[in-house]
């Protein structure tokens, strides 16, 4: 099956090349091991690509060697260029797989065409971060129907087909709500959520009622604002903040964010009111800029997944599915009832909150440094920063 799909790629590369350059000596287009740099560059240094073809046999070179595409949908917050992107390619390493990368640039329909370029560049499974989950599903069919195995990264792909490696979304709603619920059980909330066309928007949102959905009832705490964002975009969430802010006269005395890029977009606007510090906000990611304003007590918490496990479990089971493994075989599968009446056979990783009271995780576990941790934290506020 390998050789064939290899077959049918060389033909779909040939007729490219020949199309676009008329048979031109062949630049080899192929991106293997390209961190964050996908733009592809012709190499045409390849000592050994001496003929007019493209060099077919994609990155690796040996036939039998696996390829595992992974398409990015951006690069934009910190965590998948410095955590998930080298634990993926160290689990790949590790199997012996070669890894080729794509970039959508933020656009679903490039991701469309990044997912069919992997396949004709010899992937023999991928690993998808959605863009838009719905708007990716062709492109997932299609690969299945070719027998490619796909595995839908930290964000739901509602096809049973795929195997979904993320963690406790709801959960990680759910623990950011319930920091902020603590620290404020009555008052005004403003909720600001991530891209509507990623499930993780409204599984968080789905923890937040968990916690708060009650006291809303209740009326002890009126939401005063709550949108969306697109691309989880720390601009746009603190101009969200900003117009929040203004519609409320600044009575606002919580802030769900569910992220931290965008809790540092919702944190500057703050700031220029003079409230930050004194007005809890949430994120996810344990992004270095957010641990440091936990540390200096602007954020009250940052949900941390330790996205170097999820890279691993997903680059192991991309090999082993890649290899024949069935969905159900890959270790340490559960089944999630989406939202969408599916059962999805998946990994669901625990995600840890860490507060002010807890930084010495991240620490621990070789996360971040003391030194940016505590950049600007007074002395004797903080034991870690000790
Ligand atoms: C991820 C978050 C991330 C966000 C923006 C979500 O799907 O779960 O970790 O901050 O996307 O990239």
């Amino acid at each position: 099956m390998k050789k064939s799909r290899h077959l049918i790629a060389l033909i779909a590369i040939l007729a490219l090349v020949v199309a676009a350059c008329g048979g031109d000596d062949g630049d080899d287009t192929t991106t293997t091991d390209g961190g964050a740099d996908t733009t592809a560059a012709p190499d045409t240094t390849a000592a050994s690509d001496t003929t007019a073809a493209p060099d077919t046999t994609t990155a690796g070179g040996d036939d039998d060697e696996l390829v595992i595409g992974v398409s990015w949908n951006n690069y934009n917050e910190e965590r998948w260029a410095l955590w998930d992107e080298p634990a993926i390619q160290s689990a790949l390493d590790e199997a012996g797989a070669t890894y080729i990368n794509s970039d959508a640039g933020s656009s679903a329909e490039q991701q469309l065409a990044d997912v069919e370029n992997l396949i004709a560049q010899g992937a023999d499974a991928l690993i998808i971060l959605a863009q838009d989950g719905t708007a990716i599903l062709p492109a997932v069919q299609s690969a299945l129907e070719q027998g490619i195995p796909v595995i839908a990264y930290d964000r739901l792909i509602e096809d049973t087909g795929a195997l979904y490696i993320t963690f406790d979304n709801i959960g990680v709603g759910r623990l950011q709500a319930e920091v902020i619920y603590d620290m404020v059980p009555t008052g005004n909330y403003v909720i600001i959520k991530g891209n509507a066309a990623d499930a993780n928007a409204d599984f968080l949102r789905e923890g937040y009622e968990q916690v708060i959905g009650d006291a809303v009832a209740n009326g002890d705490i009126e939401i005063v604002f709550e949108e969306y964002t697109d691309n989880w975009d720390p601009a746009l969430a603190q101009t969200n903040m900003e117009q929040a802010l203004t519609q409320a006269n600044n009575d606002v005395q919580a802030v769900l964010s569910e992220n931290d890029g965008m809790a540092g977009g919702v944190v500057a606007a703050l700031e220029q009111q003079g409230l930050a510090g004194q007005v809890p906000v949430s994120g996810q990611d344990g992004d270095q800029a957010a641990l440091n304003r936990v540390a200096l007590g602007t954020q009250s918490v940052s949900v941390w997944k330790d996205a170097r496990e999820l890279g691993v479990a997903a680059g192991t089971a991309a090999v082993a599915l890649a290899q024949g493994a069935a969905l159900g075989d890959v270790e340490g599968v559960v089944q999630f009832d989406s939202p969408g009446g599916n059962s999805m056979t998946s990994i669901l990783l625990e995600p840890i909150p860490i507060t002010q009271d807890n930084l010495n995780v991240v620490v621990d576990a070789g996360w971040i440094d003391v030194g940016t941790l505590c950049q600007g934290v007074e002395a004797g506020s903080v034991d870690v920063c000790e």
